[in-house]
C-alpha cells in the first residue's frame, strides 16, 4: 500500500485528468461529471478524516486554511452542479472549479506535503494511507448519483 502522500498526490492527477476531459470533450461529459461528483467530496472527505485530523495539532494554521479551501471547493462544486451541461454558465463555471481545486492541489503538494513530511514518520504515513482509503470508501457509499 502506497503511502497517504501518493495517494493524495494519485488523486489529484485523477482529479486534474477529469477537468481536463471536461474542458476538453464533450461527448463524455455527463459522465465525467457522475466521477467528479463521487471523486471530489470523497479526497477532500478522506483527507480531513486522516491527514489533517494527525496535523491538526502540530500545524494549526495550515490545517485552518487548507480547510478554509474545502469548504469553499464543496461550495463552489455544489454551485456547480446544478448548472445544466448546456446552459451558456456551465463553462466558466468548470474554469472556475478547476482554478480552486488546482490552486489547493498545489497548495496541498507543496505546503501540507513538507509539513507531514517533516512531522510524521515513514510507517505514521503508511498507516494514514491505509486510513485514507477506507475513508475513500466509506465516503462513496453515501453518494446519491
Ligand atoms: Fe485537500
Ligand atoms: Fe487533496
Amino acid at each position: 500500500m502506497p503511502q497517504i502522500l501518493e495517494l493524495i498526490r494519485d488523486d489529484h492527477d485523477f482529479i486534474r485528468g477529469l477537468f481536463d476531459e471536461l474542458a476538453g470533450n464533450p461527448e463524455t461529459r455527463d459522465v465525467r461529471c457522475i466521477t467528479l461528483h463521487r471523486e471530489l467530496p470523497g479526497h477532500v472527505y478522506a483527507e480531513e478524516a486522516t491527514l489533517y485530523a494527525r496535523l491538526r495539532d502540530m500545524v494549526p494554521e495550515e490545517i485552518r486554511q487548507s480547510i478554509e479551501e474545502h469548504i469553499d471547493i464543496r461550495e463552489t462544486l455544489a454551485r456547480f452542479e446544478v448548472i445544466p451541461l448546456r446552459d451558456d454558465a456551465w463553462m466558466p463555471a468548470l474554469v472556475d472549479l478547476r482554478e480552486r481545486v488546482e490552486a489547493h492541489f498545489a497548495s496541498e503538494e507543496g505546503d501540507v506535503f513538507t509539513r507531514a513530511e517533516h512531522h510524521l514518520s515513514p510507517a505514521e504515513l503508511f498507516g494514514l494511507g491505509e486510513m485514507f482509503e477506507e475513508e475513500k470508501q466509506r465516503a462513496a457509499q453515501f453518494v446519491v448519483v
